[in-house]
């Protein structure tokens, strides 16, 4: 089998859709742009990636615990994380056209200049300077550049007033933080230990984009793992090897991953250390997922502006001290991107003027949203019942597809472009041997096994 081209972004669109995996948001209505809703496969692979992550994070470890926080915090929560009064892009405005762009990306996209760090002033007087045109219109009509707050904020009960104000939470740390006190007095967990959530996150982005990369509306999973801070550069390197694990786990290749060193001046407000974990995409390589030394930031905002003791004692040592936390945080859409990525192939299959292009998602079998596609090879009614009762073994174990339309042929290519690992085929023979044929998607090799032994063939290509 010979690869072919390499995949794109229009590529995996379009499979997505197609298949079912993600569609643009109330597409009867227009659309709305850069919302994204996951269809009958997407929600099987979101599942199957935040199923995976938390056995690896939260079920396999014994200094790990889940939680599920609210996504409408108290007010306060933001205003001590310091999101209220930092968490925000500059942008400017064309005068001509009137449409908005993020200042840093304008920049960046037209000299190349990294500006993050840089104040509103210095970032307007580069677009003067630099005499930067409008990327729409093309005229140097520019306001200057100002703060655009990213929290979307919305109003508790009927009143539309300042003290009802609240805000969708932009990352699902906080929760975390400001339950540290509760999950350390109903557990008997004691430093080192981390607590694991996957949540929504919501962030009113100044220009979304590049499919489901960049969305108002996606998902997180963090940890925030609470340390000794004389020991956060050690916890920091085991975190980092943790998240590489994952990354091969779903089936991310080496050559696609670079870690990149955030400098000081580009850090979060809360972080002493970053790291980006970066991903080749085809539109240029970027963040997937980050690792932060976050130290003490948060829990002591937190202890100043509620007033409740958040201090540590230790229990053998009877040290005490504010808990250091690292951080490794990972966005479900972005890993879920970066899974079709690495798993979509095209190959060259057949030979002399049979050539045909298979197009299927090498996905990791936890990933895949089908594990086993059950298809009989007719619409024949014994063929068909054989096969319901075959999809009745299985399905208290797998996640099956059941599809008796098309010809073989062309169901065993859906369900390639799909990433099921195995299709199972009931054919006429069947009704005599009992015994079906099981259909590997990357080998494309078939094996006969009775369905007295099924589950247990199974069971071994699934441990
Ligand atoms: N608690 C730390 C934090 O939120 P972040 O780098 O801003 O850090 C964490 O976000 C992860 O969430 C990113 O690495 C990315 O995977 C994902 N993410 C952030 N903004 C996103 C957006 N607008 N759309 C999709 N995913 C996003």
């Amino acid at each position: 089998m010979e690869k072919t081209e390499k995949v794109t972004m229009e590529k995996i669109q379009s499979l997505a859709k197609q298949r079912g995996f993600i569609y643009p948001s109330s597409e009867i209505y227009g659309g709305f742009a850069n919302t994204w809703d996951f269809g009958p496969l997407g929600i099987e692979l979101k599942n199957n990636i935040k199923k995976l992550w938390w056995q690896h994070f939260v079920q396999e470890r014994m200094d790990m615990v889940g939680l599920d926080s609210a996504i409408i915090l108290n007010p306060k929560v933001w205003e001590a994380s310091g999101h209220v009064g930092g968490f925000a892009d500059a942008l400017v405005d064309c005068l001509n056209c009137k449409l908005r762009f993020r200042a840093d990306h304008l920049v960046e996209d037209t000299t190349g200049e990294d500006v993050e760090g840089k104040s509103l002033e210095e970032i307007s007087r580069i677009i003067q300077k630099d005499k930067i045109a409008c990327p729409n219109c093309k005229s140097i009509n520019w306001t200057d550049a100002r703060s655009f707050g990213l929290m979307f904020k919305t109003y508790i009960g009927v009143v539309e007033d300042t003290k009802s104000a609240a805000y969708l939470r932009p990352e699902t740390a906080q929760g975390i933080f400001v339950n540290f006190k509760n999950v350390l007095a109903s557990t008997r967990k004691r430093i080192p230990f981390g607590i694991g959530q996957i949540g929504k996150a919501f962030r009113n982005e100044v220009t979304p984009g590049n499919f489901v990369f960049r969305t108002r509306e996606f998902e997180q999973m963090e940890i925030e793992y609470f340390i000794n801070p004389k020991d956060w550069e050690k916890s920091f390197e085991f975190w980092l090897k943790e998240m590489q694990r994952f990354a091969k786990a779903i089936g991310l290749k080496d050559e696609d991953i670079y870690l990149h060193e955030i400098p000081a001046e580009k850090r979060a407000h809360y972080s002493k250390r970053t790291i980006d974990v970066e991903f080749k995409y085809p539109f240029g390589t970027k963040e997937l997922w980050g690792l932060a030394y976050r130290t003490d930031y948060d829990l002591s905002h937190h202890e100043k502006a509620s007033g409740e003791d958040i201090v540590y004692v230790d229990p053998v040592t009877n040290q005490k001290f504010i808990p250091h936390v690292i951080e490794p945080t990972f966005g479900v859409e972005r890993t879920m991107l970066v899974a079709l990525l690495s798993a979509y192939e095209e190959e060259e299959i057949g030979s002399g003027d049979k050539i045909e292009i298979r197009t299927v998602l090498k996905l990791p079998k936890e990933l895949a949203p089908y594990k086993i596609a059950i298809l009989p090879l007719s619409k024949n009614e014994d063929l068909i019942s054989k096969a319901k009762e075959v999809f009745d073994l299985l399905k208290t174990s797998y996640m099956c597809d059941y599809d008796e339309t098309q010809s073989i042929g062309k169901r065993y290519r859906r369900q390639d472009e799909i990433g099921t690992p195995y299709c199972v085929t009931i054919d006429f023979n069947t009704l005599k041997d009992n015994a079906v044929t099981v259909r590997d998607r990357d080998t494309m090799k078939q094996d006969r096994v009775g369905i007295g032994s099924l589950k247990e063939y199974l069971g071994e290509k699934f441990c």
